[in-house]
């Protein structure tokens, strides 16, 4: 037995793999064909346990490629028509991969330990590396997979996906993802798989609303607190594709990575390509478990700071393009007495931009609005005791801008079409020299000139005619990806030269939220809906897969401009509490009374941000048919809790069941805050606490602490 680490064991005689976390066991081997052939996902066993199941499997000469179902990274080639890892095309025209296992190491890559599988072609010169790390503390395991030429002559990569997730032999495979729209993001969806495929993807450039990079898939009975789940995200902001493969012979197997429509990558002479990181993991702990386990790995291993996320104001619905120097300070002043930490000042206060039809590009303070500069807002910002933020859209530019007037060539664009505008607006070939150049030149100026803390970087429009001027013709289909790693390059070099500097990710909305973006981006703006109850599913399927940290929350006026609905002030203070809060109202007409409110429902957060940026998040589902909503935040040590509950509407007179509590020391007492008396954590977690709830659109928010 070769034990070569504690989280990897190798052993030489079976040549069998196995990747230990806490609470689970991933193992394949190298079968007779040198092939790696995946074996087991699930509850820890050992290597002998799964000896028996490395072997070849037939069915007849028509279904030969059964044998190849289960590949751990798959080829195509030869008898393989499912979805393939790899596809590429060799220097001489042949497309067919034949690659076999040649070594494997560990080593340290990034401060990581990983492991490094490597397969190589039969005749050509070109090589897999699969590469595992594991975070055994949440029972994950981080994929990826690294091309490399090793020869002389051009190799094209038609598909390069990061990592195929073989599922065991289920009853039923039930598949859990996110769909959605603008201002409609994040729905959760189930459906059971049947035989073919199921695709979930984007074509459009960025991560996209329609359909966000993750999946969970369980076996039909999976519930928030039980149950076996197996799911994956993908870290990667661009073009993406997650395919879920049910075979005839019951086999399941989710491939995932860069979107391979339209998309090629020219690997030149010893050049080697790395595939976006794509997690998965194992829990049986139902959906909760799967998303705290994410969470808890978000906030340890993916985000780039770990400071408490600031109560915020910004000014996008108070004042919209409207922007002026005076009428920033007034709401400053009001948002400053509320008890607001960061001060952020949207679209509209550069170039001549007074409504979305010009100025997006010409990234200078607009003198009429500011006629002191931005200086000026900031300053008294600062004496208010605020930090200040301001909004961007470098990637995007208005033809009506004196940047496209001098530079037409530097939008995606083909010569012989019409330049598709969405939102009035064109793309930049942001990985063209001379535009990289430019936008970290003036967000360098932007950041060096100004006490600047806070960036929302925005991007409001989808991917049109991509052609790139001037790139080589046989490189043309490279766009989708060097836009995202241009991207990445801009956003890394921002945080180096400005460290202290927060990064907000928005794209109309959510639209550009994925473990890729978080490496650089502190929160995200999962969507331009306000309306507090609207938001209560919209944060629900935000929160399967990312933390509620990253999500930011605004407070603003009812009725809502979406849906026109009225609901109170406390409804929409404790909608938005549930992960960074925000405020979007326009202060300047608000009340002294309503500021008077929402300072206290500020300092009741503040009290609770704790627990719910850096707390286990449990979504009590139980009530959901009675149209309930509610969530709860427990610190590590089961002992400090905050609790919310949303009633939609009350009918015919019923009363609401109790709501059972999660995560807390059953043997511990705990009092709540505002009632009298104290209950066993016991009682709180089976018995559960009462909901006096009324009404339409009713709330509340529970404190609860153990007492000695
Ligand atoms: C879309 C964003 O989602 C909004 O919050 C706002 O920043 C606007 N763009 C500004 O144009």
């Amino acid at each position: 037995m070769g034990n070569v680490d504690m989280q990897f064991e190798f052993e030489e005689k079976s040549r069998i793999f196995a990747i230990h976390t806490q609470r689970s066991s991933y193992v394949f081997g190298i079968n007779e064909r040198d092939r790696l052939q995946h074996l087991y996902w699930g509850e820890p066993v050992t290597i002998d346990d799964c000896a028996p199941l490395l072997r070849g499997r037939s069915h007849s000469s028509f279904d030969a490629e059964v044998d190849m179902e289960a590949e751990e990274y798959s080829f195509w080639g030869g008898v393989n028509y499912d979805e393939p890892s790899l596809k590429v095309r060799m220097p001489d025209g042949v497309r067919d991969l034949l690659a076999g296992y040649v070594r494997h190491e560990i080593r340290e890559e990034d401060g990581r330990q990983t492991l490094v599988i490597v397969l190589k072609d039969r005749v050509y010169p070109l090589e897999a590396h699969l590469l595992y790390r594991v975070i055994p503390e949440y029972d994950l395991i981080e994929r990826s997979a690294r091309i490399v030429n090793t020869g002389g002559d051009d190799i094209v990569l038609e598909s390069v996906q990061s990592a195929a997730w073989s599922l065991p032999d289920l009853r039923d495979y039930r598949l859990t993802h996110v769909t959605g729209k603008w201002s409609g993001e994040f729905q959760l969806r189930r459906n059971v798989l049947s035989e073919g495929k199921k695709v979930l993807e984007s074509r459009r450039g960025f991560t996209d609303s329609h359909a966000n990079p993750w999946f969970a898939v369980d076996e039909g009975q999976a519930t928030e607190t039980d149950g076996r789940v197996w799911f994956g995200a993908l870290a990667w902001s661009g073009n993406w594709k997650i395919t879920a493969e049910k075979t005839v012979f019951n086999h399941v197997r989710v491939t995932g990575g860069i979107n391979d429509f339209d998309s090629e990558w020219v690997l030149g002479a010893g050049e080697s390509f790395d595939a976006p990181w794509f997690v998965g993991g194992y829990t049986a702990g139902g959906f909760g478990g799967m998303s705290r386990n994410l969470h808890q790995y978000q906030h340890a291993y993916v985000l780039p700071s770990s400071e408490p996320r600031k109560v915020l104001y910004n000014s996008w619905e108070a004042t919209y393009f409207n922007v002026n120097a005076a009428d920033q300070m007034a709401l400053a002043e009001r948002a400053a007495r509320m008890g607001v930490e960061l001060f952020v000042v949207d679209d509209g206060w550069f170039g001549q931009r007074n409504n979305d039809r010009a100025g997006l590009g010409d990234w200078y303070v607009n003198k009429e609005k500011f006629p002191n500069g931005l200086g000026e807002l900031i300053g008294k910002v600062h004496k208010l005791g605020m930090e200040f933020g301001i909004w961007v859209e470098p990637e995007a530019v208005n033809p009506d801008s004196d940047l496209y007037r001098a530079h037409p060539d530097w939008v995606y664009h083909f010569e012989t079409r019409p330049r598709t505008e969405l939102r009035n607006q064109l793309l930049l070939n942001i990985s063209k020299p001379e535009v990289k150049a430019y936008i970290l030149q003036f967000m360098t100026e932007l950041l060096q000139n100004h006490r600047i803390k806070f960036i929302k970087w925005d991007m409001n429009r989808t991917v049109t005619e991509p052609g790139m001027k001037d790139h080589p013709l046989h490189r043309q289909k490279e766009l989708w990806i060097r836009h995202v790693r241009s991207l990445y390059e801009i956003w890394a070099e921002l945080r180096r030269r400005f460290p202290h500097v927060e990064f907000e990710t928005c794209a109309g909305g959510g639209a550009r939220i994925d473990l890729g973006i978080f490496r650089y981006a502190d929160q995200s703006w999962p969507s331009d809906n306000t309306d507090a109850f609207d938001r209560l599913s919209i944060q629900e399927g935000f929160s399967y897969t990312y933390a509620p940290r990253m999500m930011t929350c605004w407070v603003t006026e009812s009725p809502t401009g979406m849906n026109k609905r009225n609901v109170s002030l406390k409804y929409r203070f404790h909608s938005a509490m549930m992960g960074t809060l925000g405020i979007g109202s326009n202060l300047n007409e608000w009340s002294d009374e309503l500021i008077e409110q929402s300072g206290e429902f500020i300092r009741q957060y503040k009290a609770i941000r704790p627990l719910v940026q850096f707390g286990r998040q449990y979504r009590l589902a139980d009530l959901q048919h009675k149209g309930v909503t509610a969530v709860q935040y427990v610190d590590e040590a089961g002992t400090d809790s905050a609790v919310f509950a949303f009633l939609h509407s009350q009918r015919l007179g019923e009363p609401l069941p109790r709501l059972r509590l999660q995560g807390l020391q059953a043997d511990r007492a705990y009092a709540i805050e505002g009632l009298p008396g104290s209950w066993s954590g016991r009682a709180l977690m089976n018995i559960g606490i009462e909901l006096p709830l009324r009404g339409d659109f009713d709330s509340l928010l529970y404190r609860v602490t153990a007492v000695e």
